[in-house]
Order: structure tokens, then sequence, then C-alpha cells
């Protein structure tokens, strides 16, 4: 088992976020890297006494590696914002991974440098060896376990994706037929997140080269093929990336299924380097996906 702290804002959500990740063993939530010894919950709100709120992490590296676990991370947090996490304000609320291994630093640092290239400001996030750390009271443990309607600065849907993956690759287990899995796989997504429409385009072959057939998928009848380039799913096999769109309307080249649907995300499923498929999901209201969708489907698609 390796551990590692990280801050990303008020700890009660962030600890239950990555408690909810398949790889992590055990969370604890406290306060890093200040100045006064042994500090207590309301010495550290007044946001003079240099301590982070931190979730230390203990997890398993053989599951989950600590690259995954460190973009886990990021996609938790606004990378840019000093000092802020949602409407959460102060030194205490700033983001950080702090360190008890120095050979973290070097898999740290390549995640970072990879998150940066996707910004033009620099990131706000600490990078730094783990100075102390002091254990917060038990109250503030699972805080959100033991407060389910507590507050939280961050989305619902940011705990739901952790467990939809774990839950799929039980699911799947070593099934091999891939319509069984991508049946289930449609299923389960619909059921979990309550999506409209959830499901799989494969590639396959056409009168003039290839096309995305329809696949298993939950919700109502759709377009049975779709061209290269074509769409929003025809999009994301040429260009091979996730393709969010707030509002379908706005989207040139869209194919309207059905009538109720207001934004999609598209994800690609790729197997040698190449796009096989892909996953599209369908919202009845604007603006459902962003980078937290398309983090975690990435990361789901890669199980199927
Ligand atoms: N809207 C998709 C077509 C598939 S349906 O959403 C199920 C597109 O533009 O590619």
């Amino acid at each position: 088992m390796k551990e590692i702290y990280l801050a990303g804002g008020c700890f009660w959500g962030a600890e239950h976020y990555f408690r909810n990740i398949e790889g992590v063993v055990d969370t604890e939530v406290g306060f890093a890297n200040g100045d006064t010894p042994a500090p207590t919950y309301d010495q550290v709100y007044t946001d003079t006494t240099g301590y982070a709120e931190t979730v230390r992490v203990i997890y398993n590296p053989d599951g989950l590696p600590l690259d995954e676990l460190l973009r886990a991370f990021f996609c938790a947090i606004d990378p840019l914002s000093l000092n802020k996490q949602g409407e959460d304000e102060g030194t205490r609320y700033r983001t950080g991974i702090y360190y008890t291994d120095s050979a973290d630093l070097p898999i740290a640092k390549k995640v970072f440098e990879e998150i940066q290239a996707e910004y033009s400001s620099p990131l706000a996030v600490e990078l730094l060896p783990l100075k102390n750390f002091f254990v917060a009271e038990g109250r503030h443990q699972d805080y959100l376990v033991k407060n389910p309607d507590g507050y939280c600065h961050l989305p619902i849907k940011i705990f739901r994706y952790p467990r939809l993956v774990s839950d799929l690759r039980h699911l799947l287990g070593d099934e091999p037929d891939l319509v069984a899995r991508l049946s289930n796989a449609a299923a389960l997504i619909k059921e979990k997140m309550g999506f409209f429409w959830a499901g799989f385009y494969l590639v396959g072959p056409s009168d003039n080269g290839k096309e995305l057939i329809l696949g298993p998928f939950q919700g109502s009848v759709a377009c049975m093929r779709i061209g290269y380039g074509r769409g929003v799913c025809g999009t994301a096999w040429k260009e091979a990336r996730t393709v969010v769109v707030p509002d379908v309307e706005e989207f040139p080249g869209h194919i309207a299924c059905s009538s109720l649907s207001r934004s999609e995300i598209v994800v690609p499923i790729e197997r040698g380097g190449e796009v096989t498929g892909v996953l599209d999901i369908d919202s009845a209201e604007l603006s459902t996906f962003d980078h937290i969708d398309a983090f975690w489907l990435e990361r789901l698609v890669r199980i199927l």
C-alpha cells in the first residue's frame, strides 16, 4: 500500500470522492503543511494557521497507479483557481499534492506537465513534500457518509462515476462476448446515471467503406448508420477524441435521433490505436456534460 496527501478544497467532498475510487483502500481527513502544532478545525477555519484541508489517501498501486489517482484528483478540482474551490475561499482550500515518498515526485511532475499543457495560465496546485499532517476531529471523517445531505462543493455525479466504473468492471467480469458486455454497459449507465439515451455505435462495413452502425443501447429508437465525420458520433470517430456538446442545436451537422435530446457526449472506443466504436450519451437537458463526464467515461470505455 502507498499513501499520498491530496488537498482539493473542502475535505468533506474530496474524501467522499476518493473513497469511491477503486484501488483506494482508506482515507482520512486532516490538515497539512501548516505552521501551528495540532490545529483544531475551528483554528484552521480562521485561515491563519497555514494549513490546507487535506485527504490522506491510502491506495493499492497495483490496481491504481499514482498517475491515474492524480488524474482523478485533477478531475475534481479547478486547477487554475488559487485558494478557492467552488464557493469555498481561503488558503485552507488551496489545492496541493503532498508526497511522503520522493519516488512519487517524478510521477506527479509528469501528470502536472500533462495537465498544464491543457491550459495557457499556470496551475495553482502545490506539489510539495508533506511537512506535517494532523488528523481532523472524528465528526469530519466520512462526513458525507454520516451526513448524506451535508454541504458539498462537488457535483453529485462525481461520486457516482467511480462507483459506476467499478460496478461495471465487476458486472462484466471475464465475459468475452462484446454484445453481452456492451448491452449490460448501456443498461448500467442508463440505470445508474439516469440519462435519456445511452448506447454504442460500432465501426462496421458499408457500401463505400466503413461507417458507425447502431449497437446495444438503452433509450428510444435511434438512427442506425452514421458516416465518418458525420454528426457528433462521426466527429468523435474521425478526430479520435471525446466530443462534449452543451447544446445540440449549436453543433453543426448534429444528427437528431430524438427531438428530446438537448446535450450530448460521445467518447471514442479505441483498440490497437484505432477507433472501433463510440459510446454516445444523450441528455434531455442542456449542458449536462463536462470534463468530469469525459474523464470518467473515458475510463469506463477502457474496460469494455
Ligand atoms: N446525435 C448523434 C446521433 C446518435 S443519437 O444521439 C442516438 C450524432 O449527432 O452523431
